[in-house]
């Protein structure tokens, strides 16, 4: 459908609406959406979009014609085809995104066909076997129906069929990760399984884990990415943990079986990563229902590993991480089943926060009978020290340090800031090239600079999110550029602000789109614009906090200067606090 596109050159387009000149590589006119004596509307052939410097009104060439001839879109895209002579488009540039939405629909509402087959067969003869292992495990008739529990009886088609039977399409059903394909016969994904559905925080099956009742490898098996699954973005058990309202905090498993197990117990709030390292993106969903959470995942070496790792992403977008180990091959689910709910809320009472928990780790790994484990462990402790921003927290733990290597607090202390000194000077060279100005100038730059050079978009944005932009247009145009980046695309102009719904939004993309930014070295620019929205949010974001601050009292004070804090320690370790 290009086609249509390159038969409806916006410059010829618009020619008809308003007289256009050719001044210095753009197109000017007198502007057809508000009154003006001197032309501030400007239409860019190579980009083709318009832009009005008046009135701030722009978007491409089917948006002209929707405001001009107050269309919709579908009929805003017949008109050009008509003008252009052209047979009305199946397939528009513009509507490839309207299809992926679709497509997501579709797989929904295939999910939740499979998700309700999986259910009947947990309750019919065929499940007798799966319900009875979901018994001997402890899971009751309760949260069997809030996780929507099920079975995937061990037959060949039989849900393949099924979903032909409800009138999907072949290929959708070939999409959607409930069936494989081979010598061009359907087959179940899932056959003879205990069925987890995946469920987003809007209520839509996303996907299925599947495990075998007994002891068969693979153990557990997960519908692949889909154009509605993506595991990074997802975390299962979210959509209960969006109910529980006065939920503060959450607990953060491994594996289905010890967020369902957990809640059979009375642990109401508890996620589960999806089988990988917890990433970016679920921290800041998790962060979306609660400000607090305690990592419990497994008692092994490898749980050890993956736990700190989750700290350091779960801090970093400015959540309060506390820390629960279990013994060596025991899981949470083993653990609330030996203990208890009661057993559990004693290791969350005594579970301590990041620092104190690296400490216990680096203290675990040294021999402190020894001169040379003392050393070395003081070495360690300090350097886990100097991530503390206040001198007070700094000073407690040094202390303790200081007791079980008899160095004196002031050598920890002083270790620590040696550390400090030499950070500083070897990350600050980086911001040579750093942008002047206020959070606007970034955002503005970042966004500009990203949708000329989509390349470097991905990179960039790891680390930042719609939130961190202050207005509306500017969190949609991010997001759509991340859909792009999602599927690979890197799309042009046009196509940017075709997947833009608000008019203003729209708007704003054009206007960007006619700024233009130069970097030497792109990544190290963007990264540069990227840090400073981040900082200039979390400015913003103490500011609110601060202002709250007078009026409250107690608890209420004590926790709102505990995150002001947290924000001051982001802050000083982004180092852009000038
Ligand atoms: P149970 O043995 O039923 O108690 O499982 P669990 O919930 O304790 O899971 P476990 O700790 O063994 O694994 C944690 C998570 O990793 C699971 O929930 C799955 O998401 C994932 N996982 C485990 N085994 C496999 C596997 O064989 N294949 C894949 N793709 N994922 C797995
Ligand atoms: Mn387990």
């Amino acid at each position: 459908m290009s086609d249509l596109y390159a038969k409806s050159d916006i410059v010829d387009v618009i020619s008809s609406y308003t007289t256009l000149t050719e001044r210095g590589g753009n197109y000017w006119g007198l502007c057809p959406f508000h009154n003006e004596k001197l032309p501030s509307f400007s239409v860019n052939r190579e980009k083709q979009f318009y832009y009005c410097f008046g009135c701030k009104q722009g978007g491409n060439v089917t948006n002209f014609i929707m405001q001009t001839e107050n269309l919709s879109f579908g009929e805003a895209v017949e008109f050009l085809a008509r003008r252009a002579g052209l047979p009305m488009p199946q397939m528009v540039d513009d509507m490839r995104f309207a299809q992926i939405k679709q497509k997501k629909q579709t797989i929904a509402q295939m999910n939740k066909k499979a998700a309700q087959y999986y259910r009947d067969a947990l309750y019919s003869p065929k499940g007798t076997e799966a319900l009875k292992y979901l018994k001997n495990r402890g899971i009751g008739e309760d949260a069997i129906k809030l996780f929507g529990l099920g079975y995937a009886p061990d037959e060949w088609d039989s849900v393949a069929a099924l979903l032909g039977k409800e009138g999907f399409s072949q290929s959708l059903i070939n999409e959607s990760g409930l069936v494989t394909v081979k010598d061009n016969k359907q087959y179940d994904m899932f056959r003879g399984r205990i069925m987890f559905p995946i469920i987003n925080a809007i209520g839509d099956v996303i996907a299925f884990g599947g495990r075998v009742l007994g002891e068969a490898v693979p153990k557990y098996l997960n519908t692949k990415e889909t154009a509605l699954f993506n595991k990074r973005f997802n975390l299962y058990g979210i959509n209960i943990l969006r109910k529980q309202r006065s939920a503060k905090s959450a607990v953060i498993v491994e594996g289905y079986m010890d967020v369902v197990s957990m809640f059979a117990h009375g642990v109401k709030a508890v996620v589960a990563s999806l089988g990988t390292a917890l990433t970016k993106q679920q921290a800041l969903l998790l962060k979306r229902y609660v400000s607090d959470c305690y990592i419990a995942y497994d008692g092994d070496e490898a749980g050890e590993t993956a736990t700190k790792k989750a700290i350091d992403i779960l801090e970093t977008q400015g959540l309060s991480v506390r820390v629960i180990r279990f013994e060596p091959g025991q899981d949470p689910d083993d653990f609330i089943k030996k203990h208890g709910l009661s057993g559990f809320a004693e290791k969350v009472k005594a579970a301590p926060g990041s620092v104190g928990y690296k400490l216990n780790c680096a203290e675990a790994e040294h021999d402190l009978s020894t001169e040379d484990g003392k050393e070395a462990f003081a070495i360690e402790a300090s350097n886990i020290l100097s991530a503390i921003e206040s001198p007070i927290t700094r000073e407690r733990y040094a202390e303790q340090v200081s007791k079980k290597t008899g160095y004196s607090q002031t050598s920890v202390i002083g270790q620590m800031q040696k550390k400090s000194v030499n950070k500083n000077i070897s990350t600050s060279n980086r911001y040579n090239n750093t942008l002047k100005g206020d959070n606007t100038d970034a955002q503005t730059a970042f966004l500009s600079y990203s949708m000329a050079n989509t390349r470097y978009f991905e990179k960039a944005s790891e680390d930042l999110t719609a939130e961190d932009f202050l207005t509306q247009p500017h969190k949609n145009i991010f997001s759509a550029l991340c859909e792009c980046a999602k599927r690979g695309i890197q799309p042009t102009y046009a196509e940017i602000i075709s997947e833009l719904e608000a008019q203003e939004d729209r708007n704003e993309a054009a206007y960007l789109a006619g700024i233009e930014v130069f970097a030497d070295d792109p990544s190290a620019y963007l990264e540069d614009c990227a840090k400073r929205i981040r900082v200039n949010k979390r400015k913003a974001e103490r500011a609110e906090l601060f202002a709250k601050l007078r009026g409250a009292s107690g608890d209420e004070k004590r926790k709102l200067l505990a995150d002001i804090g947290r924000i001051d320690k982001e802050l000083s370790e982004a180092r852009l606090n000038e």
